[in-house]
């Protein structure tokens, strides 16, 4: 007998399903007797024994079914060596219930917060594998996590919408996209849209340069501009700033402005005199179903967890790296964030196409 647990933790993404299937349907295929724990909204699940028993039916048909059929919820790392408000000792309660089930394997899907954790389920003896989504793209030891390019097109048909308008309104337009500490979706779903305009965290802006870029453009003769805007977008300035008053300041921008776009629609404005206009497709790009290349590659990483499980082998990442399903232990990837280095050669080709970084 086979029984292993799956768990969904963090923000939700498309291809959560897609992943599932895939260590299901590997296992199903080959193991005689299998028993599949699925485990309720996250973390929460483990420690309160919130699960369902499933059968390789329930995993059928999901391939393309966004969210995840399991539930997910937000369990802070920082807090999960804190006991509970009944004073209950979380990681305890997570072993506990592990062992009470008698898992030979816990299957773990989420971003960087839930990896940690996952590292320390491993530390205290659980067998873990940890299956890399976020659409942010920020994990470490993975070229690739599954729900990014799914979040990539929606940005993009975000953006590209925009753009018709944009043209007949001889406007500046920022759409904002998230990542609150990395820009890759942004600069992914800048380039493919044509933006003009890309602010990630990790190249903090000047804001006159961004005025210049919108100023050339217009004396080009393109009366229109558009912008895409990372969540953690951050003037020069306040990333020069020590951590307490950028803190603080940041607490003040929240009180006037509802995101770090309206901030810079209001500098550019008052700069030029020009019209600007604010999008935020927001949650809309966790939504809806997997792309193409989400769905082979959540299907791909699910079989090759399914592997690593007949084979015994537990402690790992399953990511891929140049086109390759790879293992990579947990220890060597859990707390690290992949960020866009500023001189990533994809920003470099983007500078030398004309795409203004601001800096
Ligand atoms: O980590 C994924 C992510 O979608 C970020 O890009 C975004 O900043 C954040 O989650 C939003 O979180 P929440 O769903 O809790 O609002």
């Amino acid at each position: 007998m086979l029984r292993i647990g799956l768990l969904t933790s963090g923000g939700d993404c498309q291809a959560l399903n897609a992943t599932m299937r895939g260590v299901v349907k590997g296992l199903a295929n080959n193991v005689k007797d299998l028993e599949v724990y699925g485990f309720m909204n996250g973390y929460k699940g483990l420690i309160y024994g919130d699960y369902r028993m499933l059968t390789s039916k329930d995993f059928s048909g999901i391939l393309t079914r966004g969210g995840t059929i399991l539930g997910t919820s937000r369990q802070p790392f920082k807090l999960m060596r804190e006991p509970d408000a009944n004073g209950l000792n979380k990681v305890e309660a997570m072993t506990q219930t592990y062992h009470k089930l008698r898992l030979d394997c816990l299957v773990i899907l989420g971003g960087n917060g839930t990896q940690k954790t996952a590292n320390l389920l491993r530390e205290e003896g659980l067998n873990i594998l940890h299956l890399p989504k976020t659409i942010d793209n920020d994990i470490w030891g993975t070229d690739m996590t599954f729900g990014f390019y799914s979040a990539v097109n929606i940005a993009t048909d975000a953006i590209d919408c925009i753009h018709t308008t944009a043209s007949s309104h001889q406007r500046v337009f920022i759409v904002e996209v998230m990542g609150h500490k990395v820009g890759w979706l942004t600069l992914y779903a800048g380039i493919a849209s044509g933006a003009d305009v890309i602010l990630i965290p990790e190249i903090p802006y000047d804001i006159d340069k961004v005025v210049a870029a919108i100023e050339k453009r217009s004396r080009n003769g393109s009366g229109f501009t558009i912008l895409a805007v990372a969540e953690g977008a951050i003037a020069k300035e306040d990333a020069a700033l020590p951590k307490k008053e950028l803190k603080k300041k940041m607490e003040a921008n929240a009180k006037k402005y509802p995101s770090v776009s309206y901030k810079i629609a209001k500098e550019i404005e008052e700069k030029t005199g020009m019209e600007i206009r604010v999008t935020v497709p927001g949650h809309t790009q966790r939504g809806g179903s997997p792309c193409p290349y989400d769905r082979v590659l959540s299907t791909r990483i699910g079989s090759e967890a399914a592997q690593l499980i007949m084979d015994k082998e537990y402690g790992y990442m399953v990511g891929i790296i140049n086109g390759k399903i790879k293992k990579v232990p947990l220890e060597s990837c859990a707390g690290k964030l992949k960020m866009v280095a500023p001189d990533d050669q994809v920003v470099q080709d983007a500078k030398r196409i004309g795409i203004s970084f601001g800096d």
